[in-house]
C-alpha cells in the first residue's frame, strides 16, 4: 500500500514536528489535537517552524506554502478514519495510548497502518490493544523533528513485512535516515541515552562537579552539542523523569531508576526550557545554571 494521507494525533512538540515534516514530504496531513486551543497552539508551532525553515534557507517561501495547504486540523478522531497511516504522538501513558489504539482500529480502514512515536513504552502494549497487531509499527522521531535525521522504525514479533517496510519507505520518504529496532523499551537511543542522562544527574548529586561543568565536559570532550544536563532541559525534565520511570518498570535495573534529585526538581515544576526553568534558568539570552 503506497501512503499518502496520513494521520497524526496530538499537536505538542513532537506532533507538530511529525505533522510539518509529512506535510514538507508532500503528504496530505490531518492532525488532531483534543481542544481548539491546543490546536491553535499546534498550528502556531507549526508556522514559526516553517517561517524559521524559510528563514534558515531550509525552505523556500513557495514550498512553505504548498506544505501549509497540506496541512488540516481537528478535535475529531474520526477525521482521521480515511487515513492510511495514523502517527500517534500523545502523552507518555500507557493506558491513555492503548485507549487510543483502540479506539483508532476501530475508526480506520482495515488496511491504515498504526504507528506509536513512543519513547519508552512498548509497542507490544499498543498493538495488542487492537484488531491488527500486525499493522502497528514504532516511527520514533528526534526533537527537533524537522532538524534531527533518525528515525527508529520498530516492529513487535508479529508486524508484518508489509506493514513494518511501508513504514520505513514512509521515513525516507520524509527524508529522514531510519534505522530498525526490535520492540524493546527504549529501543536503540534511549537505552543508551536514558542511563547516561541519569549518570550525569547523579554525579551532581555526589558532587563531583557543577551543572555547567557536567555540561562543559561532554560539549567540549566529546563535541555533543548539548551536555546532559542541557539537554535534560531540553528534552524535558518531566518527560526524562516519566521514561526512567517507565524503563525501570520494564527492566527493574537500577541504571534506569530515576535519582531523588530528578524527583525533587519535578515536584518543583521545574521542566525545563518549556517552563523557563530546570538546571538552567533560560529566561535570558544565554542559559544560566540554577543552584541546587
Ligand atoms: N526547520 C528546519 N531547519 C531548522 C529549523 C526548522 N524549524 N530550526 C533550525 N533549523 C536548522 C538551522 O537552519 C540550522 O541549520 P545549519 O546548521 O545548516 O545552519 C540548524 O537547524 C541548527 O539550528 P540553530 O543554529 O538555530 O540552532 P543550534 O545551533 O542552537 O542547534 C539544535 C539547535 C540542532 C537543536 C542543537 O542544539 C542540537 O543538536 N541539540 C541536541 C538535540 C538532541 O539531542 N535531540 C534529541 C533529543 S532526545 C529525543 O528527542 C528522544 C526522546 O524520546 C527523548
Amino acid at each position: 500500500m503506497e501512503i499518502e494521507k496520513v494521520g497524526v494525533v496530538g499537536c505538542g512538540l513532537m506532533g507538530s514536528g511529525i505533522a510539518e515534516v509529512a506535510a514538507k514530504a508532500n503528504f496530505d496531513v490531518i492532525v488532531r489535537e483534543v481542544s481548539d486551543a491546543l490546536v491553535e497552539a499546534g498550528r502556531d508551532r507549526i508556522r514559526r517552524s516553517l517561517d524559521r525553515a524559510v528563514e534558515g534557507e531550509k525552505l523556500t517561501e513557495a514550498d512553505r506554502d504548498a506544505a501549509w495547504t497540506r496541512l488540516r486540523f481537528s478535535t475529531e478522531l474520526s477525521d482521521l478514519s480515511d487515513r492510511h497511516l495514523v502517527i500517534e504522538a500523545i502523552v507518555e501513558d500507557v493506558k491513555a495510548k492503548n485507549e487510543l489504539f483502540a479506539t483508532l482500529d476501530e475508526l480506520c480502514g482495515p488496511e491504515t497502518i498504526l504507528a506509536s512515536n513512543t519513547s519508552s513504552l512498548t509497542i507490544t502494549d499498543m498493538a495488542a490493544a487492537t484488531g491488527r497487531p500486525d499493522r502497528v509499527v514504532g516511527l520514533h522521531f528526534f526533537s527537533p523533528v524537522p532538524v534531527m535525521k533518525l528515525v527508529e522504525v520498530v516492529r513487535t514479533i508479529v508486524t508484518s513485512d508489509e506493514a513494518f517496510n511501508s513504514a520505513y519507505a514512509f521515513a525516507e520518504r520524509l527524508g529522514k535516515k531510519p534505522i530498525v529496532a526490535q520492540d524493546n523499551s527504549g529501543f536503540v537511543v534511549n537505552l543508551l541515552l536514558v542511563p547516561y542522562l541519569l549518570d550525569a544527574i547523579r554525579q551532581l548529586e555526589r558532587g563531583i562537579a557543577s551543572v555547567e561543568d557536567i555540561d562543559r565536559a561532554m560539549t567540549l570532550g566529546l563535541g555533543h552539542p548539548l551536555g546532559p544536563l542541557a539537554l535534560c532541559d531540553f528534552v524535558g525534565i518531566d518527560t526524562v523523569y516519566r521514561i526512567s520511570e517507565i524503563m525501570f518498570d520494564e527492566y527493574r535495573e537500577s541504571r534506569y531508576a530515576p535519582p531523588p534529585l530528578l524527583k525533587r526538581i519535578v515536584a518543583m515544576g521545574r521542566f525545563g526550557k518549556k517552563t523557563g526553568q530546570g538546571f538552567y534558568d533560560w529566561s535570558g539570552d544565554q542559559p544560566v545554571p540554577l543552584p541546587l
